[in-house]
C-alpha cells in the first residue's frame, strides 16, 4: 500500500467512525476507561469525589480529541457537538483543581480547549488552556530546567523525574508563548527537551522511559523504567512518543538538533520491527517471543513518522509509516477494510469490540491493559487516517 491507497482509506475511516457513533451513543459527555476490558470500552472508575465516567487522569482529552477528528473526516455537525460539550469539564477541572499534579496537562488541554479555541474562538476554552500551560509551567524544576513527571513536587519518589512521553506535553507551552506573546512558556519547553535529547535518548539510538535529576544540584543522575521490560530496555511506546515529541519540538524551535533526535528515534523503532511492522510492547522482542505487541505504539509512530517526513523532507520515513498504518488497518482495526488473513498478526476478530484498534499494551509490568484497545491507540490512529486523507488538514499539536 502507498498512504494514497483512497479506496483502503476510506473504508477504514467509515469503520472508525461506526465504533465513534458506537462509543458516542454509550458515553456522550462522559468519559471512558483508559483502556478497553475483554474488549469494550466501560465508564471511568469513580475515584475520590469524581464519581464514575469522570474528567480525571491523563487520558481522558483523548475522548473529545476523536470526536474533532470525526468532524473533521465526516463534516457531520453531531461530532462538533460533542466534542464541544467536553470543553466546560476541562474548565472545570483545571479551575477546580482536580487531578493536576501530572506534565500530562499537554495532552489533556490541547485536545479538549486549544482545538476549540481555534476553531471556535470562545474564550473560555483559551481561558482554561493558559491556566493549564501556568500549571505546567509551575512544575519546571530549577536548575535542571525539566518539567516533573509525575505526583506532587515534593513527592521523594517522584521529584526531578521526567519521561520520554512529555515531549508530546511542550506543544501547550509553545502555544501559550504564542497566544500571550511571553517568552518564559517556549523558553521552559525549550531547555525541558534539550535536557531530554541530552540524557533520556542514549547513544545507542534507544531511549529511557524515565529519568531523574538532582532536584538541588540539576545533576542528571539516572534512567529508569516504568512500563518497559527493564531498566535498560527500549520501551515501544516510549520510543514513538520520542520519534512524534521531538519531531514537533523541533517544528516549534527550528532547532536541528531536536530533528536528528526524532531521526535517531524513528531508525531504531523501524530496525526493530517485526515482520507485519507492528512493534511487540517493548522493542527488545520480536516475533516468536510470545509477547504481546502495542498497536498504540504503531499508531503513535505513523504520526510522527509522519510529521518527521514533513519537517526532514525524507521520503522514506512517509512510506514506513505507510507500511505500519496499512498493517494496523488489515490486522489491527476493528471491522478492517481487508481481513487479517495475509498478515501475521494476532487474531484480529474480537467480535464487538468498542475500540478501533485491537492488541495495545498499557503497562505489561503491571498487567494493566494488556492487550486491550485504548484511549490513545485510537486517538493516534484517527490522526493518522486524518493526515493521510484530507490534504489541507492541520493537527492540534
Ligand atoms: N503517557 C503514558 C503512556 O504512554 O502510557
Amino acid at each position: 500500500m502507498t498512504v494514497t491507497d483512497a479506496e483502503v482509506l476510506s473504508t477504514a475511516v467509515t469503520a472508525a467512525l461506526r465504533t465513534i457513533d458506537t462509543n458516542l451513543a454509550a458515553f456522550g459527555d462522559r468519559y471512558p476507561g483508559d483502556t478497553t476490558v475483554q474488549g469494550r470500552y466501560r465508564l471511568r472508575p469513580a475515584t475520590g469525589d469524581v464519581p464514575e465516567g469522570g474528567n480525571v487522569g491523563w487520558t481522558t482529552s483523548f475522548w473529545p480529541g476523536m470526536l474533532w477528528l470525526a468532524w473533521d473526516l465526516s463534516g457531520a455537525d453531531v461530532y462538533r457537538r460533542a466534542a464541544e460539550a467536553h470543553t466546560a469539564s476541562f474548565a472545570d477541572r483545571v479551575h477546580n483543581g482536580v487531578d493536576l499534579d501530572t506534565h500530562d496537562l499537554g495532552f489533556l488541554y490541547t485536545l479538549s480547549c486549544i482545538v476549540p479555541w481555534q476553531r471556535s474562538g470562545r474564550s473560555p476554552a483559551r481561558t482554561a488552556a493558559l491556566a493549564a500551560a501556568d500549571h505546567l509551567l509551575s512544575r519546571v524544576l530549577e536548575p535542571a530546567g525539566i518539567i516533573q513527571a509525575w505526583g506532587d513536587l515534593t513527592d521523594p519518589r517522584q521529584r526531578g523525574r521526567t519521561i520520554i512521553d512529555s515531549l508530546m506535553n511542550t506543544p501547550l507551552l509553545f502555544w501559550a508563548s504564542r497566544t500571550t506573546g511571553d517568552p518564559r512558556y517556549a523558553n521552559a519547553a525549550r531547555r525541558h527537551t534539550a535536557q531530554l535529547r541530552d540524557h533520556i535518548l542514549r547513544p545507542d539510538d534507544t531511549t529511557f522511559h524515565t529519568f531523574y535529576w538532582d532536584p538541588e544540584t540539576g545533576e542528571p543522575l539516572r534512567g529508569e523504567t516504568e512500563q518497559g521490560n527493564s531498566d535498560d530496555s527500549c520501551w515501544a511506546r516510549g520510543q514513538a512518543w520520542g520519534i512524534y515529541g521531538f519531531a514537533l519540538n523541533y517544528r516549534y524551535t527550528g532547532d536541528v538538533s531536536f530533528l536528528r533526535a526524532a531521526q535517531r528515534c524513528a531508525g531504531y523503532f523501524l530496525k526493530h520491527l517485526p515482520a507485519d511492522r507492528i512493534a511487540y510492547w517493548d522493542l527488545e522482542f520480536g516475533d516468536g517471543s510470545g509477547e504481546e505487541r502495542d498497536s498504540s505504539a504503531a499508531a503513535i509512530a505513523v504520526c510522527g513518522l509522519l510529521e518527521l517526513a514533513t519537517q526532514s523532507g525524507v521520503g522514506t520515513y512517509r512510506a514506513a509509516a505507510g507500511d505500519i498504518l496499512q498493517s494496523l488497518i488489515n490486522g489491527y482495526a476493528t471491522a478492517p477494510g481487508s481481513t487479517a488473513s495475509d498478515s501475521t498478526a494476532p487474531d484480529s476478530t474480537a467480535a464487538g469490540s468498542t475500540a478501533l484498534l485491537l492488541h495495545g499494551v498499557y503497562d505489561k509490568p503491571k498487567g494493566v491493559g494488556v492487550d486491550e484497545g485504548n484511549l490513545w491507540g485510537d486517538y493516534f490512529y484517527l490522526e493518522a487516517l486524518a493526515r493521510v486523507t484530507l490534504p489541507d488538514w492541520t493537527d492540534p499539536w
